[in-house]
This record gives structure tokens, sequence and C-alpha cells, in this order.
């Protein structure tokens, strides 16, 4: 493994950026930090593109994984967790990927949004940071289209049944044949920002499937969570 990707492992609780309390919806948050170690630095000035959506795939998968604790902890108690709102706040997984939907993202990120005198989103940029925001963007917008998950929902658990099976030892494990079928289901699934690549179950499972009992169960497992989420 990667030193970038063990770092991303452990990088979650130790901190980098300080905690702060802001308003919003008229209530005290707490702004809890996002260790952003293990991403690629991006200098002062803040950018208006995603610098991680195209410096290869470990930092985008990097990013997607600090984002998603990142996101989490400070986005999701009005954006929705997984980013699907629930209608207290825009649901930020169809902001277009690319600069016109970045600048958006930032200023809203930075500055927050007031009406009438009540801060209605707290100002974020002081507080976490250009890499977290940036982290959090990555995840966002490659959220996969929970629909297009759920059209595959059938022939999903299929294989996870099958790959539980292989876990224990029954059946003929036929792994690439998996790989190349999830990896084919992961490219029909779309994302709503437009965004090239989603961040999907079929294509975490694909990658986890190495040939060993451990893999299937691990596959199995990434699949179930995902379809427990997808509608
Ligand atoms: C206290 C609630 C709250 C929290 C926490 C919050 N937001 Fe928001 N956010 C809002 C509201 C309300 C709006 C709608 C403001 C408007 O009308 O533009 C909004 C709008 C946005 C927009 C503009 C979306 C669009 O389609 O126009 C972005 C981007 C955004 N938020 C990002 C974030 C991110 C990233 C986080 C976490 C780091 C976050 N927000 C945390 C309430 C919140």
């Amino acid at each position: 493994m990667s030193k970038l990707r063990s770092l991303t492992a452990i990088a979650v609780l130790s901190t980098v950026s300080v905690a702060g309390t802001a308003m919003g919806a008229g209530l005290p948050l707490t702004i809890e930090p996002v260790n952003t170690e293990a991403l690629p630095e991006v200098g002062e000035e803040w950018l208006t593109e995603n610098p991680y959506r195209s410096q290869g795939e470990e930092v985008w998968q990097a990013a997607i994984d600090i984002g998603a604790s990142g996101y989490n902890q400070n986005c999701a108690r009005c954006h929705g967790l997984g980013a699907v709102s629930g209608g207290l706040a825009p649901d930020l997984r169809f902001l277009e990927a690319e600069e016109y939907g970045d600048e958006w993202f930032i200023e809203r990120f930075r500055h927050g949004y007031t009406q009438g005198g009540v801060t209605r989103m707290p100002e974020f940029g002081e507080l976490l940071g250009q890499k977290a925001a940036w982290a959090i963007r990555t995840y966002v917008e490659s959220r996969p289209d929970d629909e297009a998950v759920g059209e595959q929902s059938a022939r999903l658990k299929e294989i996870r049944d099958t790959l539980n099976a292989w876990a224990e030892g029954n059946g003929t494990p036929d792994p690439d044949a998996f790989k190349s079928e999830l990896a084919t289901i992961a490219a029909s699934i779309t994302t709503l920002s437009g965004a090239e690549v989603a961040d999907s179950i079929a294509r975490r499972a694909a990658q986890q499937i190495d040939g060993t009992p451990e893999s299937y169960s691990l596959a199995a497992e990434t699949l179930t969570i995902g379809l427990s989420a997808a509608k």
C-alpha cells in the first residue's frame, strides 16, 4: 500500500486545522477539523477549479476519503447524509463538476450564507482551509446517481451472495470474471454533477477483489452497505 493511502487511513482523527464554533440556521455549530496532510499542497491563493480532479486516481481517491469524513462531520446535518439532501439545504450532488460549479462551491464554502441577519450556512473557509474544501468538493461531485445504482441492484445482490459463498469456500471462484463485470457496471453508473467517474460500490468492490477469501467478504460487505443506502 502506498504512503498516501496508508496516511489517509490514519489521518482522520489527528488535527491540522482547529475546530471552531460558528452560527448556522441561528444555532451555534461546531466546525470539525479535517486532516488533509495526505493531500498535495494547493498554495495560498484560493483556486477556482478543483485541483484534485486531475492529479491521477490515487490523489482523487484520497481526496474522496478525506472529503467524505469532512462532509459528513460538517455539511451533512444540513445538506444530508451521504450528500443526499433531505430538503433542508440544496442537494450538492447536482453542482456541475467544472469551473462554474467549482467557483460557486468555493464561494459558499468560504463565506457561507446569511439571510436577513440570520446565518443559514456558516463560513468554513478560514477554519477548514482550501485543501479540505477541495476534498469535500471531490467527494460530493463523485457521488454516484443512486437511481443508476438502484437499477443494478438485483445483479449486484447476486454478485454479493456469490462472493459470500466464495468467502466460505463454496463454489468455484472466478475473481477475474467478477472484477470485469463489476467494472462494466461501474462504468454504467453516472454522477449527477457530470464528473466523469462515479465512486460507486461496484467500482470499490471491483478494486477490492484480489482472489483471496478475505477480499471476497470485503467486497461483499461493500456491496451490502451500498445497496442498503441506494434506492
Ligand atoms: C447550518 C446549515 C448548513 C451547513 C452546516 C452547511 N450548509 Fe451549505 N447551505 C446551507 C443553505 C441553507 C444553503 C442555501 C443557501 C442559498 O440559498 O444559496 C446552502 C448552500 C450551499 C451551497 C450552494 C449550493 C447551490 O446549489 O447553490 C454550497 C456549495 C454549500 N452550501 C456547501 C456546503 C458545504 C461544503 C458545507 C460543509 C463544509 C456546508 N455547505 C454546510 C446550509 C448549510
